[in-house]
Formats: structure tokens, C-alpha cells, sequence
């Protein structure tokens, strides 16, 4: 990929998309290829085959989606299963049709079996249940896998696949209903400081173990793996570190200055005790994460908080 290739983001309005564009043009790029949903709906084959066909991208990351929290996935299974689905087979396919050079696609590390060994391993996928929960979701992005891998084996397509581990940042989904666990903590305890909240109620034991990657440190390990990684084997993305829910939470306390008490409602489920990656494939390959989690927390909260001032101003 030189500095004039022709590169196609899909998804570049979303958490993951907006952080590789970030990143491509970090290093000087400015012929990126852009489309948003309201001008290219990926789902609908006919549009996206003119689209490769006019646009002729060289290089491919997929980073658009179906994504949501655990509520939207169970109530609303049909619409993961299709969407992602249409999205993965209509790109996959139009960018080998029309030639692209090399195809970066992301699954994720809440596809892996719900019992999986911890850390995880790559080679662990589709050795046990998946977390009914997200099911439909989780198959859909196994065959976006599977697609990668097929036709790299029956047309020589150069497809790699990418399992992160949960991301934050810059453009995180801070909405209490569909919000992931750190973007939430962050808006409660912000909440909870202005109002002068004598404590904050988390929920479940706290115990639980998770594991959380910048979205610009995966921004730029997708750029390398680009550069650098030539196989149809998966690649697990993340810190190969995690931390309890009660750790995140202190965290959070500091960096949004608050200082009353913290209570833990166990009443409220935990789900699986632990979910972390091993990363050793990665780092192998000679990449490591560099953002430490506090600095990472910090700027995503500064994020936030000028997000909320455009918007109260405006
Ligand atoms: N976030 C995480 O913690 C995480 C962890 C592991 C893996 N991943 C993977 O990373 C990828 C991106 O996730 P994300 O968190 O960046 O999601 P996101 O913020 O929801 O972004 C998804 C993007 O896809 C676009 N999109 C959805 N449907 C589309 C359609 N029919 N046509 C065109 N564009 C469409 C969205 O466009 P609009 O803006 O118009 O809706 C949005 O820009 C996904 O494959 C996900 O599985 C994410």
C-alpha cells in the first residue's frame, strides 16, 4: 500500500471506521474513499458492485456493521443475521470481483465460544456454544470469516480477518440503553460528580475480569496487519491485560473526579467471570498495544465532554 493507493473505508462514520481514518490520514493521506450509508447502502448488492466498479478501490477495510449492545441483539436477531450478512457478502465478493488488491474484515472476541479457555486463542473459534445473546450476530460475522478464508483458497483473494478484543475512544456510543460498560461507567460517575452523588451503584459483583483496547491502537494494528500479515488465520487484537469491573470503576472515579462511594448491586448478573485474548499471534508479528488504559479513559472522557458542550451550545 503506497501513499497514492486508492483506499475504501466502509463504516467510516462508526467508533472503528472513524479511528482507521484517523490513522490513514495521520500519515498524510487524503485520497480516501468515503461513503456513507445515506449515499451507499452496503446491504443492496446492485449498489455496491457499481460502486467498486466506478470507485475501483485498491485496499478494503470493512469496518461497517450491524453492532449493538446485548439488548438490541436479543430483540432483534433477524436484523443482525441479515444485515451483516448482506454487508460482508455483497463487499467481499464486489471487492474481489473488481479486483481489490487486499481486504481487511473484523469479527470480534464475542463471537468465541461463551466457555472458551481463558486467554483465548485463535484457535479456539467454533470449538463450543456461542452466548445465545448474540448468536445471530455471531454467525453471521463466523461466515464473514469463512468468506475471507474461501476465497483465498478457491480464487487466491488476499482477505485477512481481525478478532478485537471490547474498544473504546473517540466516538463510543455513550447512550445509558445500548452503551458497552465503559463508555456507561464513564457517563455515570461524570453524572454522579456534577450532582455531587453521595455514591454510584455499579452493577454485579464487580469481580469480573475484562479486557479494553484503545480504538486507535486497533486503527493502527489494522493498518499493520494490512502492511504486514498475509494469511487466512484470524488474529486476535487486543492488550492480552485485564482488569476487574471494581478496578475500572476506581479509574473511572479518578479520572472524572468524583469522590463519593461506590456500591455494588450483586443482585445484578456478572456475566462470564473473564474474557481475555491472548495476543501472543500479534505480538509475534512485532505489534504491541501502546495506549495505557487511564491516558486512553482520560482522552475519551475529554471527548465526551466537549461532545456535550458542541451540543449544549448549539
Ligand atoms: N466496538 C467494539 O467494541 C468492537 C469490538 C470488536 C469488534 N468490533 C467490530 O468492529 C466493526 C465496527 O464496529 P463499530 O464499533 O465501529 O460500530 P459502529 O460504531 O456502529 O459503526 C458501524 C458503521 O457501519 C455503518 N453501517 C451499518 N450498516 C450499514 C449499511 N447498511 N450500509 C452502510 N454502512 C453501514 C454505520 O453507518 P451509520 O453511521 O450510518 O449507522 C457505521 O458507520 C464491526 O464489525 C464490529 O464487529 C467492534
Amino acid at each position: 500500500m503506497d501513499e497514492n493507493s486508492r483506499v475504501f473505508v466502509a463504516g467510516h462514520r462508526g467508533l472503528v471506521g472513524s479511528a482507521i481514518v484517523r490513522r490513514l490520514e495521520a500519515e498524510g493521506r487524503r485520497n480516501l474513499i468515503l461513503s456513507g450509508r445515506d449515499a451507499l447502502d452496503l446491504r443492496v448488492e446492485g449498489a455496491v458492485e457499481e460502486f467498486f466498479a466506478r470507485e475501483r478501490p485498491e485496499f478494503v477495510y470493512l469496518a461497517a456493521a450491524k453492532v449493538g449492545g446485548i439488548l438490541a441483539n436479543s430483540t432483534r436477531p433477524a436484523e443482525f443475521l441479515r444485515d451483516n450478512l448482506a454487508i460482508q457478502t455483497n463487499v467481499i465478493h464486489a471487492a474481489w470481483k473488481s479486483g481489490v488488491r487486499k481486504l481487511l474484515f473484523l469479527g470480534s472476541s464475542c463471537i468465541y465460544p461463551k466457555f472458551a479457555p481463558q486467554p483465548i486463542r485463535e484457535e479456539y473459534l467454533l470449538t463450543g456454544e456461542l452466548e445465545p445473546s448474540n448468536e445471530a450476530y455471531a454467525i453471521a460475522k463466523i461466515a464473514g470469516i469463512e468468506m475471507c478464508q474461501a476465497y483465498r483458497k478457491q480464487y487466491g483473494f488476499s482477505a485477512i480477518s481481525l478478532m478485537p478484543t471490547n474498544l473504546y475512544g473517540p466516538g463510543d456510543n455513550f447512550d445509558l440503553q445500548s452503551s458497552h460498560v465503559l463508555p456507561a461507567l464513564l457517563r455515570k460517575f461524570h453524572e454522579a460528580a456534577k450532582a455531587g452523588a453521595p455514591e454510584v451503584v455499579i452493577w454485579g459483583t464487580g469481580t469480573p475480569r475484562r479486557e479494553f483496547l484503545h480504538v486507535d491502537d486497533l486503527a493502527d494494528a489494522a493498518v499493520f496487519l494490512m502492511r504486514n500479515y498475509e494469511s487466512g488465520e484470524i488474529v486476535n487484537v487486543g492488550t492480552g491485560q485485564d482488569l476487574t469491573i471494581a478496578e475500572l470503576a476506581q479509574a473511572i472515579a479518578r479520572i472524572t473526579g468524583y469522590h463519593g462511594g461506590l456500591v455494588f448491586d450483586a443482585s445484578k448478573p456478572d456475566g462470564t467471570p473473564r474474557k481475555l485474548l491472548d495476543v501472543s499471534r500479534l505480538e509475534g508479528l512485532g505489534w504491541k498495544a501502546r495506549i495505557p488504559l487511564e491516558e486512553g479513559i482520560g482522552g475519551t472522557y475529554r471527548w465526551y465532554l466537549n461532545r456535550r458542550a458542541g451540543h449544549t451550545a448549539s
